[in-house]
């Protein structure tokens, strides 16, 4: 539950609020939707209490309410439009619906040292892998996109392959520190397929039969009743070796993608935006690769990359001054 309050004029986020789901999760190794959204219940009033509270400011000094329409879990997206909703008619403001990636999308101008359009975006979270031209506000035309999982879904479905707790992405980005990428020849589909789509789905399958390989389990006979997908024990020799051979394959296709984006497009900037954005080879084996074509990598602040309800409020600002 994320809650910001943005000021148009000094384009700066005078007071926000968070309440992470991570341990309320943790133990079922996945986001539960209805524990999501009764959560986002019992905090998101409290949540706008504490910002206000912060910000010293009444609700009747607001000029509008932001909140995130989708896409997203559904119940936890009712939760937090009736909210707004019923905040904006109680202090009689209007109420600006934002769409969430576009609050990723432009959260790198939130930062100190933020692009000017035109620039590229990768956006990479939990949902969504794309390659976005952004023109200005609400001209984004889309160059490119997963065929089938997001690149945080390979991360955090590897992660469980190797026995990691939720949300995988960051457990395994550590893991992998002590691990040699090259120990396993993970694919890295569509590298060459001349366009600027994603692939992460074999990905995942690849590592599941590593797992299989590494722990002695063999594969099903064909039409046999499926074996469990077997699970890397943490004390296993290989577990970063494979954790880093995972995280490469993963950087390796975004990064190459986006460079061709930057050829393709002849621009020189490009942003990264979502939690996958947050991945620390990411930014480094992205920034060594656009130095090569003279061009410049924006990073959000690792908290602005994952969700926050600064990213919507700030787009809903934009929105008003439209
Ligand atoms: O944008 P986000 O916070 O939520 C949405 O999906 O909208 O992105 C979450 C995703 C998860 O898949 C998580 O595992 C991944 O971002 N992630 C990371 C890292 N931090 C978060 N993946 C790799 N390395 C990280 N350091
Ligand atoms: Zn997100």
């Amino acid at each position: 539950t994320g809650v910001a309050l943005f000021d148009a004029q000094s384009g700066k986020v005078v007071a926000e609020a968070l309440h992470s789901q991570i341990a309320l999760h943790a133990p079922y190794g996945g986001v539960v939707p209805e524990l999501a959204s009764r959560d986002h219940v019992k905090y998101g009033l409290r949540l706008v209490d504490i910002v206000m509270q912060k910000a010293q400011i009444t609700g009747d000094r607001l000029q509008a309410i932001a909140y995130t329409q989708g896409p997203g879990l559904a119940g936890a997206l009712l939760v937090g439009a009736q909210l707004a909703a019923s905040l904006a008619f109680a202090w009689g403001k209007p109420l600006i619906p934002v769409h969430h990636m576009e609050g990723h999308l432009l959260s790198p101008l939130l930062a100190e040292t933020a692009p000017q359009f035109p620039f590229v975006a990768l956006l990479v979270s939990g949902g969504h892998t794309q390659l976005m031209r952004v023109d200005g506000v609400g001209r984004y035309e889309l160059l490119g996109d997963t065929i089938d999982d997001a690149a945080g879904e390979a991360f955090d479905k590897s992660a469980k392959l190797l026995g990691l707790a939720y949300p995988g992405g960051p457990l395994l980005a550590n893991l992998a520190e002590h691990g040699d990428a090259k120990a396993f020849a993970i694919p890295r589909p569509l590298l060459h397929s001349g366009d600027l789509n994603f692939s992460f789905a074999g990905l995942k399958t690849a590592v599941a039969n590593e797992v299989r390989h590494l722990t002695g389990t063999a594969l099903p006979a064909r039409g046999a009743v499926s074996s469990p997908q077997p699970i890397l024990p943490p004390d296993h020799p290989h577990r970063a070796d494979l954790a880093a051979s995972v995280q490469a394959a993963i950087v390796d296709s975004l990064v190459a993608k986006s460079l061709t984006a930057l050829e393709l497009t002849g621009l020189k900037q490009i942003v990264v935006a979502g939690g996958v954005g947050a991945n620390t080879r990411l930014r480094e084996s992205l920034t060594a690769g656009a130095e090569k074509i003279r061009a410049q990598v924006f990073y959000p602040p690792v908290a602005l990359c994952t969700d926050n309800g600064a990213m919507i409020a700030h787009v809903g600002a934009l929105r008003l001054a439209e």
